[in-house]
């Protein structure tokens, strides 16, 4: 079965449309450092507009535990809604309360609300599923029709993910859509070589995933702090770098699957060893099996894959016909722990194929890098739900929309 479509709730035009976002985005001082998920959500939005429904945005932002926080207010993302909407965005200062319910009764066709997040109540995210049906119940009241759009949360069973899309007519929003296309097509028969390239900092989040491409991609490179699980399921020391040990046997059999089945898993071949973790630590380039010989000795950090990694890292995603990526190769925040990172981004703008940016942090790296969106084939906005889907595992806010 194949996702509803907003076609499929019939004509929305004075119709109050609940459309769930994901407008989760990384805030400094209040201020926006990636807008990449509001821009993502205007489509759908723009679309809903013209057809002169009233349009009622929900989202979460961060972890607040169920109750206001004021530094994971929802205001800046709406005001930049209205910038990129280029008309009035009116917020309301609670999600389900006397505000939010005076504004809803106030919006006249084709005009946006945002409430404000929703995690400010304990409902949302409950592990107690009639709560989490109450506070649903709450928010489909404001609904004749909900659109679930917020690709980045679909791996959660929350309220508004998943039980107010049973307590309403709904349907898949324009981004689900788009990136679920992006997805089947790294999953279905995808154009070979199929490279995938790992980075981020816990191999343990990243099991699952090399688990179920082991059988399915041509390579895999390793880089982040992940790698250093890798050298060590190898036999090499690692210095004070980042390691899983409660890991490394699980990692050695994924290396001994890998070579059964011909896969390449590729591993770095030198580092960038730091004295500390900051940005004008001391630094050096060791080669991967003398982490510990550098003249920092046992303490040295490895915070980047090194310049020979880098650039047999980018020959193989450039000769690819499909690329996926997720997580950073180094920290990259870091300038001189960044080549790595860079180095990836780069080889991906020049792939003759598919190039996915998967989400999260690598999303926010090639931003931050200063690469435009366009350069790739896509990125996505969910790094969770992405690496979930490629899983292979059924995603809740999916299923509820028909997606099997
Ligand atoms: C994300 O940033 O991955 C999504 O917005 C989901 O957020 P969560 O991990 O806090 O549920």
């Amino acid at each position: 079965m194949t996702l509803r479509t907003i076609d499929s709730l019939g004509p929305l035009a004075g119709k109050r449309v609940v459309v769930r976002c994901d407008l989760n985005v990384p805030l400094r001082d209040g201020v926006i450092t990636d807008d990449g998920r509001v821009r993502a959500s205007v489509p759908t939005l723009e679309a809903l507009v013209r057809q002169g429904a009233r349009v009622i945005v929900v989202s979460h932002l961060g972890r607040p535990e169920g109750a206001p926080d004021a530094k994971y207010s929802l205001a800046p993302v709406a005001a930049r809604l209205g910038e990129l909407l280029d008309a009035p965005v009116a917020f309301a200062t609670d999600t389900v309360g006397a505000d939010a319910s005076g504004k809803v009764a106030a919006l006249g066709d084709g005009e946006v609300l945002v409430l404000e997040n929703l995690r400010f109540n304990p409902g949302e995210t409950s592990k107690n599923e009639p709560e989490r049906t109450a506070f649903a119940g709450e928010l489909a009241a404001f609904a004749d029709a909900v659109v679930s759009d917020g690709f980045g949360v679909v791996h959660r069973k929350q309220a508004s993910v998943y039980e107010l899309e049973l307590a309403r007519p709904s349907a898949a929003g324009l981004l689900i859509d788009a990136e679920l296309d992006v997805l089947d097509r790294l999953t279905e028969k995808p154009e070979r070589p199929y490279t995938v390239v790992l980075g981020g900092s816990k191999v343990s989040d990243k099991l699952g995933v090399i688990a179920h491409l082991l059988p399915r991609v041509d390579r895999l490179l390793i880089g982040g702090g992940m790698l250093f699980t890798f050298l060590a399921a190898q036999g090499h020391k690692v210095g004070s770098s980042l390691l899983e040990a409660d890991q490394i046997e699980t990692v050695r059999g994924y290396l001994a699957e890998a070579a059964e089945r011909g896969v390449d898993i590729v591993l770095p071949t030198d580092v960038v060893v730091a004295a500390s973790f900051s940005a004008d630590a001391e630094h050096v380039t060791a080669a991967a099996d003398a982490i510990e010989q550098t003249p920092f000795g046992a303490s040295g950090l490895g915070l980047d894959i090194g310049p020979e990694t880098s650039a047999v890292f980018a020959a193989h995603i450039r000769e690819s016909k499909t690329v996926f990526w997720n997580g950073p190769m180094g920290v990259f925040e870091l300038a001189p722990f960044a080549a790595g990172t860079q180095a990836v981004a780069e080889a991906l703008t020049h792939v003759d194929g598919l190039s996915v940016v998967g989400g999260g942090d690598s999303a926010a790296a090639v931003r931050q890098l200063g690469f435009d969106d366009d350069r790739f084939g896509h990125i996505s906005t969910g790094g969770g739900a992405s690496l979930e889907f490629l899983e292979g595992k059924k995603l809740p806010g999916l299923e509820v929309l028909g997606w099997q």
